[in-house]
């Protein structure tokens, strides 16, 4: 039988929805933490398949969501390319900058298939651990959002040099785009011939751009990317998450042909059901801070998101990632809740 998780992303709707959360792995687990101590850095921790192949497999155990997500960072695929990355305690992740076109020369897009090496074999060795009805979700940093990061050297506020290069320079800016979109596409590809069974895409920073700009830099890379992956693999489901989109989501998941669409936490459920779920599956949108106040407030608005969306295929998750101060154990009430939910025990 086909497992949950993959029957909602080919349209279906399922007796329940499957569950699973951004940042299920990380900083709210002790058993991460230990992990990641062992590991030294988290960039050390991303380059041992071992070490991530555990860490990916941690919330399956211990909450059993319906999906694991490959353990890496949407930002391996400027260390692939020779940027230099470093995270840093409490100031997030820091990169040489990149500034303009002419830094263009020094990326080393030959060799970033043999960086990102580690992830492939980290995405072997989770195939093979994963219980029969959990499903793999490999991922990627969508190439606006990436960009972002490599020319602000961090987290990117309100990306004021990044479009100061794209309005000032839209061709040069095209080409680094460019660079990202054959970079992510080899990249996920040999994610999916490892053994990934669905793609994310993260355009965390989707809310930066609007009108032309963010057909051009969104839209555009991310349609080329999911019809290179359609074309090669066109039984693997791609979920795109534009977050911070607003009435850009309308439409979306048409215009790149994606099967799901994330949905953030500023999109009503309800309008979700009545604009987006037409057109595709719907993942999300629970407000990640619901989870660290768990108990009744948690569950009713999980309810009530649930029933939104049962009219058609719905992928539970947040509307963000699970953030550190989460109790563990109200993703594990979470999780309960959402798996014994059942269509025909409604009302
Ligand atoms: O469990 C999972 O979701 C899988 C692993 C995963 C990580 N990052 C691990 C991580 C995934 C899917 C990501 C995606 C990611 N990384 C995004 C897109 C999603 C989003 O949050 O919008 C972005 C923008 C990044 C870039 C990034 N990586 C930042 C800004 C930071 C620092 C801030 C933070 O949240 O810690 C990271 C570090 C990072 N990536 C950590 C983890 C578990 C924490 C590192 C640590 O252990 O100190």
């Amino acid at each position: 039988m086909k497992k949950l998780f993959l029957a909602a992303l080919s349209g279906e709707t399922t007796a329940r929805p499957p569950i699973w959360l951004m940042r299920q792995a990380g900083r709210y687990l002790p058993e991460y933490q230990a992990v990641r101590a062992e590991a030294g850095s988290f960039l050390e921790l991303c380059r041992r398949p071992d070490l991530s192949a555990e860490v990916t497999m941690q919330p399956i155990r211990r909450f059993g969501m319906d999906a694991a997500i490959l353990f890496a960072d949407i930002l391996l695929i400027p260390y692939a390319l020779g940027q230099e990355l470093d995270y840093r305690e409490g100031e997030g992740p820091v990169l040489a900058r990149i500034g303009d076109t002419r830094d263009l020369a020094q990326l080393k897009v030959g060799g970033a298939a043999a960086r990102l090496a580690p992830v492939s074999e980290t995405v072997r060795k989770v195939a093979a651990m994963l219980p029969p009805d959990c499903a793999l979700i490999g991922f990627a940093g969508a190439p606006w959002t990436v960009a972002t990061y490599m020319i602000e050297g961090g987290n990117p506020g309100d990306a004021a040099r990044t479009k100061r290069w794209a309005f000032s320079d839209p061709e040069g800016f095209q080409r680094l785009i460019g660079i990202l979109v054959n970079t992510t596409g080899d990249y996920l590809a040999a994610q999916i011939a490892a053994g990934a069974e669905a793609i994310q895409l993260f355009e965390s920073h989707a809310g930066l751009l609007s009108g032309p700009e963010f057909h051009r830099w969104c839209v555009e890379p991310i349609r080329q990317i999911i019809a290179r992956l359609k074309g090669d693999f066109p039984d693997v489901p791609v979920i795109v998450f534009p977050r911070g989109a607003g009435p850009h989501y309308e439409g979306f998941a048409k215009a790149v042909a994606a099967d799901c669409i994330g949905i953030d936490t500023l999109i009503a459920s309800d309008w979700a059901a009545v604009r987006l779920q037409k057109d595709c599956a719907i993942q999300g949108n629970l407000d990640p801070q619901l989870v660290v106040v768990g108990g009744k407030p948690m569950l009713e608005t999980a309810g009530k998101l649930i029933a939104d969306l049962a009219g058609g295929p719905h992928v539970f998750n947040l509307g963000h990632g699970v953030v550190p101060p989460t109790p563990p154990e109200h993703v594990g009430a979470l999780v309960d809740f959402v798996k014994s939910w059942r269509r025909d025990k409604r009302g």
